[in-house]
């Protein structure tokens, strides 16, 4: 047996349109929804299915709601219709019959997280440790009724408060650590509380069950924000934090804002703006991304003004695509968050600005055309790189076609060649080489405090292995510079001369964890070899040896001034150092020319008339080029 509060909570929540639409093929006409029926295996649309209420047929007269349904189609009892539907909603279903197998093991945890939350929200408004917190909420403008709405609260740095309360109450230190409330480092004797000297954050799942934490430091410091660790009871994927409050109102509304951070959430709610979520600080995962789905048709996605900000919100674009919602892009004024915009500016003109967020392509569109992307074949090449992942993302094929047909125009391209590129740059990003150690900047909100994170000198530990194809002539080149100081402008010349038609990209488009390296024809592209090449152009050209290290020593970090003095104690191999330099520039020539090569074949296709014929010709020369200089096993050349 189910409580009734839980069936109707179940009720609620449901889509029954998805519901349905998971076994007729549903069309919306006007306010309801119609397919052929599934009971009388109609072929007209005679089945008519009300959002938010039940389905009827008008020829076979069967009707009922969104749990006779899937009792008839799925052959399941009431009891587990509920369940099943309550799982498909993200509703926690008790099932009261089931009682002999004992509660939900869970259980202990909600009410652990739940007893904290009451107790650091006493230290916040009762205790005087908790003055500075209540400070901090004033001056972020956060009434005492806005903060107990979000049972906000404050954790002492005090370090056994909280565990002697919590013990007290019959809870020891195992079931304390287990919810994440106690931490315990190996070299440490006494668990000590996680949360010290924070704000905190209570964070409740999608059944209002108290789950984890969010605390916030009180003045700078890193990190910010600290999460309550995994636990049985806290996925961090899965959750999003208010989408209990939020869930009436997305559905009411048809629509869910997504914000970043918890105060942006705090913020709107505040002001009236009920739909709103935010991942917490992670990128949007799958799991977050389809419960946004089962709420709301259309996600707004109102992140920082920032460049991360910009970079996060396409990405949870292309997530959300991934699950058919439609994105649209809330533009925040520079150096806004919805927090201090609606803190300032107040609900109107936030919604002002939720009415006119442009859909999440128009928003890329229009900032490619605003950089200039489609000006010229090159750039356009790019911009379209960076379109077609998300064109490729929309699993809903209609929204697809329409961003194909938008990219075409945009770019003045021809649609059935983008469809082409469509499929084929499919199977490209799988082969796409793992970022070198130390190139990549991680963007500090994705930090997960429960990583490990590696040794000092563990980068460094063993022999360097490029990560780039070919790349021993960038050594070799590294080398000569090194330990021969009267060469050192010769390679520099030689190397500018490779790097003459560099292009960039759209600054959204290069993804922290991306393949830039591979596709940026610039001279140098190991990023190694490339920190040492830009430290010695500005190098005395009188400095040897240990002087050059110290000099490098100042500029680059330790891992590659390693690898720098590893070389310079290589002297004795280089036997013939300018037939060595000549040789490497020979080859990185040969290499930038089939990257021209290859990026002929890739913006010939866009092109057009007159200038395509330029392109073929130009290709004609690189080949015979190539062919001139007799490039060693060209034809076995292959691009990681
Ligand atoms: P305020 O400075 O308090 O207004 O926070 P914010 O929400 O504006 O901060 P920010 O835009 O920097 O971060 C957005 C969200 O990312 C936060 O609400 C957190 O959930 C998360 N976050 C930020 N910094 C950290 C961090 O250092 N660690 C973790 N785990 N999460 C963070
Ligand atoms: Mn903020």
């Amino acid at each position: 047996m189910i409580p009734d509060e839980d069936v109707e909570r179940v009720r609620d929540a449901a889509d029954i349109v998805a519901i349905i639409g998971e076994h007729v093929r549903l069309k919306r006409v006007g306010a309801v929804f119609r397919g052929p029926c599934p009971f009388h295996q109609g072929t007209n649309n005679n089945f008519s299915v009300l959002p938010h209420g039940g389905y009827t047929c008008f020829v076979c007269g069967e009707k009922g709601n969104v749990f006779t349904f899937v009792q008839k189609r799925l052959g399941l009892t009431f009891v587990e219709a509920v369940k099943y539907v309550g799982e498909k909603c993200g509703v926690e279903v008790r099932d009261v019959s089931r009682q002999r197998e004992g509660p939900d093991p869970r259980e202990p945890f909600w009410e652990i997280n739940a007893t904290a939350a009451s107790w650091f929200r006493e230290m916040l408004w009762t205790d005087e440790r908790g003055a500075m917190a209540r400070e901090y909420l004033a001056s972020r403008g956060i009434s005492r009724e806005t903060a107990d709405a979000f049972e906000l609260g404050y954790a002492p740095r005090e370090l056994g408060l909280m565990r002697a309360y919590l013990n007290n109450l019959g809870w020891d230190d195992d079931r304390l650590l287990h919810a994440g409330l106690l931490a315990k480092r190996a070299d440490e004797e006494e668990p000590r509380p996680r949360f010290r000297d924070r704000l905190t954050i209570a964070i409740l799942d999608a059944a209002s069950h108290h789950v984890a934490f969010g605390g916030r430091l009180l003045g700078p410091g890193e990190p910010k924000y600290l999460n309550s660790s995994e636990s049985d009871v806290f996925h961090k994927g899965k959750t999003l934090y208010n989408l209990n409050r939020a869930r009436p109102a997305m559905r009411r509304e048809e629509r869910a804002i997504l914000v970043e951070g918890y105060f942006d959430v705090v913020r709107m709610v505040d002001a009236g703006l009920e739909p709103v979520v935010a991942p917490m600080g992670t990128a949007l995962t799958e799991g977050q991304a389809e419960l946004l789905r089962r709420h709301a048709k259309t996600v707004f996605i109102a992140y920082d003004s920032d460049g991360p900000g910009q970079k996060a919100t396409f990405r949870a674009a292309d997530v959300l695509l991934a699950q058919g919602v439609a994105v649209r892009v809330v533009t925040m004024p520079d150096g806004d968050d919805p927090d201090t915009f609606v803190r300032a500016n107040g609900r109107e003109a936030m919604e002002k600005l939720i009415a006119g967020a442009l859909d999440v392509f128009d928003r890329k569109v229009q900032l490619l055309e605003r950089g200039g992307w489609f000006n010229d074949l090159q750039r356009k090449r790019r911009a379209l790189d960076s379109l077609l992942p998300t064109i490729r993302a929309a699993s809903d094929p209609l929204t697809r076609e329409m961003y194909l047909v938008r990219a075409a125009e945009a770019a003045k391209v021809d649609r059935g060649v983008l469809a082409r590129e469509l499929d084929a740059g499919a199977s490209r990003r799988s082969r796409t080489a793992a970022p070198p150690p130390g190139a990549t900047v991680r963007r500090s909100r994705d930090v997960d405090e429960d990583a490990p994170t590696p040794p000092p000198g563990a980068i460094a530990s063993g022999p360097y292995r490029s990560v780039v194809e070919a790349s021993s002539s960038e050594r070799d080149l590294v080398r000569v510079m090194l330990l021969h100081r009267a060469l050192a402008d010769m390679v520099i010349e030689g190397v500018g001369r490779l790097s003459e038609n560099e292009s960039d990209r759209p600054d959204w488009f290069a993804d922290d964890d991306g393949d830039d390296h591979a596709r940026t024809p610039t001279g140098l592209r190991d990023p190694a070899y490339r920190a040492i090449y830009d430290a010695l152009l500005d190098a005395e050209a009188s400095a040897q040896g240990g002087e050059l290290l110290t000099f490098l020593g100042d500029r680059l970090e330790p891992w590659v001034v390693r690898l720098a003095e590893e070389m310079l104690g290589t002297a004795e191999s280089l036997m013939n150092p300018q037939a060595t330099m000549d040789g490497a520039l020979r080859r990185l020539r040969e290499r930038s020319m089939r990257d021209g090569l290859a990026e002929l074949d890739r913006i010939t296709p866009i092109a057009m008339g007159e200038q395509k014929d330029r392109l073929i010709a130009e290709k004609q020369r690189l080949n015979n080029e190539l062919r001139h200089m007799g490039a060693t096993g060209w034809k076995g050349y292959r691009r990681p």
